[in-house]
């Protein structure tokens, strides 16, 4: 069964919609093996989004994601469940985003963007192990 790392990033939180977000994944088949609310650390945060550190946007990024809790959860299930959840997310700046996608149907800003969902196999396990060390294999 595949795993992704998802979360409900702080603005989520904040918003509301983290019931609304985490039913869509829900809906489609998808289960979660661990889940929790809290606020991820700076050093967790710079080690999470290290491919982006060269970036002018990275120091926002960081700020941002620390700026509030936020719900990580460890999303299985069937089929190519990295792509699926990619795909019920939409595109990372919401002006690209479809309709019927999180990002194209509850945000307008691609820094304020709701959610995150890991890129590839080997991003999901380092990301996986980085918020829950104890979750086996
Ligand atoms: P994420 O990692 O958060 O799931 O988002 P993503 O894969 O769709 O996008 P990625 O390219 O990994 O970018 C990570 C986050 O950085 C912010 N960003 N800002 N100002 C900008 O041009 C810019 N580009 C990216 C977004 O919040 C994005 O989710
Ligand atoms: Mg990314």
């Amino acid at each position: 069964m595949e795993k992704t790392l998802f979360i409900c990033k702080p603005d989520a939180v904040r918003r509301g919609l983290v019931g609304e977000i985490l039913g869509r994944l829900e809906s489609k088949g998808l289960r979660f093996l661990a889940l929790e609310q809290r606020t991820i650390a700076e050093d967790e945060a710079k080690e999470h989004y290290v491919e982006h550190s060269s970036k002018g946007f990275f120091d926002d990024l960081v700020a941002f994601i620390t700026s509030g809790p936020s719900v990580l959860v460890v999303v299985a299930g069937e089929g190519e469940v990295i792509k699926i959840v990619r795909g019920i997310m939409g595109a990372t700046d919401p002006s690209n985003a479809n309709p019927g996608t999180i990002r194209g149907d509850l945000a307008t800003m691609v820094s304020e963007n709701l959610v995150h969902g890991s890129d590839s196999l080997m991003a999901a396990q380092r990301e996986i192990k980085l918020f829950f060390p104890n979750l086996e294999a």
